[in-house]
């Protein structure tokens, strides 16, 4: 969602602050804007709907100006996307500007009382109501200062925020605060850098703090790093971070997308994520996150995983794989329903949170609630020390690297391989899992980083012929049964997020109850057809959707004859365990739904209304 870029040192702050944002484009936004401290105490800001390039179009005038600024990309919530409503904002005053991320969700009060007293308000934005706040106590009190007003300020605000604030009478300072969303302070050699994540600065500094939830900082060139709580004005010594994070690893090394090049990663991505876990020569998985917590495992009355989007689908696959293996019982939640129902949670229940981002704030919500109410808590992030990390009891990165592209791929398969690995981890040590198979399925799972080389090689080229032939389409059906089933709603998902084409998985069985109405001969039906998981029952399948003429897309294992000559089209993968089959079978399914919207002309890596990290809920 919004992205945020500061930068206060001796460089031109507006090639920075573009750059940033350049780099947080992969969040999604619909407008950007850019303000700088233009060296004689006066703020300039310029601000537009649209892209980063559009705001390049109206700004470069500001280029070479200030070594102080900060800029913005914006997510709408509050008032449509327009000149209007993007940021920064600036006080009533002009002194003070703003950009923030997340939702004040007592902004109308507040403007209502800030109406009272005079002030007025030029957009529909929550944000603008905070900046003039902060004036308002700066007003109230000439002998507060601007990191004061700020902290008064939050304190009067509830909701989810990172928010970045200059002032034009406090040259070379910005002062920053987070609840709910993230924010990272790159420390420099007599520069400080602001960003949403580390991306925007990696090139200038390995060191950075994250600030901590509740707490704020006033950054200055004299001073350097000041950071509080915005409770009670605690002062807090920060832990500074070493990043891991290269320039390489964001960006995209000569592929026309960051989805393709994720796409391609996957054989290095899964492969990464078992690094150091699956020894198959010791016969052995090494997970500390389970093993110095496997009595909460072993004594679990039932696993919760929550999660949202594609992570709910890994967790779908994840509660087929500890069930069959570890025959512990599994409940998978939409965390966004989860958090509002009034669960019943103990002592005795885990929960597995599963996010990409770890800053999806429903998920973070959801954990919360279970936190509170007594359940143990396990995470399984990508992004190393994001807000789900840090507050889960134990965990296990996927380590998937970073993940750019919106529509999630590499890290969707890591996910299932940590899944895999937990869910053969568990069996194996509470015996419902024989020696034999642990180790026939150990093996497997460490093969699968070539079979997604094969298919990757093997289905490239098929895969784009056939997607030439769709890019008409309006309506796609997915449909898979068993762990294929979860496979076949990320197929959908897939599609519908990145082309626009409306698109519906289903477990196979279910069509007749529905779905089987809108099969003709324009309706394209992909269908995950592997020989092991109810291959029969498949084929009976495929024969009702032929009789009423559907486009059969099939995803078969190599060599395959009865599904695939019922079929229009024929995608070969390898064959594996059923358990792993989703992880292979995903990747032509990734690519299908990539180069239909490539060719519908879609902007894959940054789909309309979509953010890569759902930030508000
Ligand atoms: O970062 P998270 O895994 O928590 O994100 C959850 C969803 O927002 C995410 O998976 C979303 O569905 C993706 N756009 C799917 O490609």
């Amino acid at each position: 969602m919004c992205g945020i870029v500061g930068y206060t040192g001796f460089q031109d702050a507006y090639d920075i602050v573009i750059n940033g944002l350049r780099r947080l484009e992969y969040r999604g936004y619909d407008s950007a804007g850019i303000v700088l401290e233009d060296g004689n105490n006066k703020l300039e800001v310029e601000k537009t709907k649209g892209k980063v390039e559009d705001l390049v179009n109206i700004s470069s005038q500001l280029k070479g100006k200030a070594k102080i600024g900060m800029g913005h990309t914006r997510w709408a919530t509050h008032g449509v996307p327009s000149d209007r409503n993007s940021h920064p904002h600036l006080s009533n005053n002009g002194k003070l500007a703003i950009i923030h991320n997340g939702i004040i969700e007592n902004y109308d009060t507040i403007k209502t009382m800030l109406t009272e007293k005079g002030f007025t308000f030029k957009s529909e934005t929550d944000t603008e109501v905070l900046v003039n706040l902060i004036q308002y106590f700066m007003d109230l009190n000439t002998e507060t200062d601007f990191p004061t007003a700020v902290r008064y300020a939050l304190n009067e605000v509830y909701g989810a925020y990172a928010i970045t604030v200059m002032h034009e009478d406090y040259p070379g300072v910005l002062v920053v605060g987070r609840l709910g969303s993230p924010l990272a302070i790159g420390i420099g050699d007599k520069e400080y850098f602001i960003a949403s994540d580390a991306s925007p600065f990696v090139e200038f500094t390995k060191e950075a703090i994250y600030l901590e939830e509740g707490h704020m900082a006033t950054i200055s060139l004299e001073n350097g790093v000041d950071i509080r709580t915005i409770t009670e004005n605690s002062k807090i010594v920060p832990e500074i971070q070493k990043l891991k994070l290269s320039l390489e690893q964001i960006e995209k090394s000569g592929y026309e997308h960051f989805m393709l090049k994720e796409i391609f990663e996957q054989p290095k991505s899964v492969h990464d994520t078992m690094r150091g876990r699956l020894l198959v020569e010791e016969g052995v998985i090494k997970m500390a996150g389970i093993w110095d917590h496997i009595e909460k495992f072993k004594n679990a009355n039932r696993i919760i995983i929550i999660a949202c989007g594609t992570s709910w689908h890994a967790g779908l696959i994840g509660e087929y794989l500890i069930e069959e293996y570890a025959r512990i019982p599994v409940e998978v939640e939409y965390a966004s329903e989860f958090r509002y129902r009034n669960p019943i949670i103990t002592d005795k229940d885990v929960v597995i949170a599963i996010s990409q981002s770890g800053e999806t704030a429903d998920t973070m919500a959801a954990l919360k609630l279970a936190k509170e109410r007594g359940a143990f808590i396990y995470g399984i992030c990508n992004v190393v020390d994001s807000s789900i990390a840090r507050i889960t009891d134990a965990g296990s990165y996927t380590h998937a690297g970073p993940e750019i592209g919106v529509a999630s791929t590499k890290a969707f398969t890591a996910q299932l391989t940590i899944l895999s690995l937990i869910a053969l981890k568990l069996g194996k040590h509470n015996g419902n899992l024989g020696n034999a198979d642990f180790m026939s399925l150990i093996a497997e799972l460490d093969a699968i980083p070539k079979k997604i080389e094969d298919v990757l090689s093997s289905t490239h080229e098929l895969v784009q012929d056939i997607a030439k032939d769709f890019i008409n389409a309006t309506n796609f059906l997915y449909l898979g049964r068993g762990y294929n089933y979860p496979a076949a709603l990320e197929g959908a998902l897939k599609l519908k997020e990145i082309s626009y084409i409306h698109a519906e998985g289903y477990p196979a069985a279910e069509m007749k109850h529905g779905p089987i109405a809108l099969i003709d001969e324009n309706m394209p039906i992909v269908i995950i057809a592997p020989k092991k998981g109810h291959y029969d029952k498949i084929v009976s399948n495929v024969q009702e959707i032929k009789a009423r003429k559907g486009k059969v897309i099939a995803v078969v294992n190599s060599g395959d004859t009865q599904v695939s000559q019922m079929s229009d089209y024929v995608i070969e993968i390898p064959e594996t365990s059923e358990c792993f089959s989703p992880i292979v079978a995903s990747v032509p399914l990734q690519l299908l739904a990539y180069y239909i919207a490539v060719y519908r002309g879609a902007n894959v890596d940054q789909p309309r209304n979509l953010a890569k990290s759902v930030t508000v809920e």
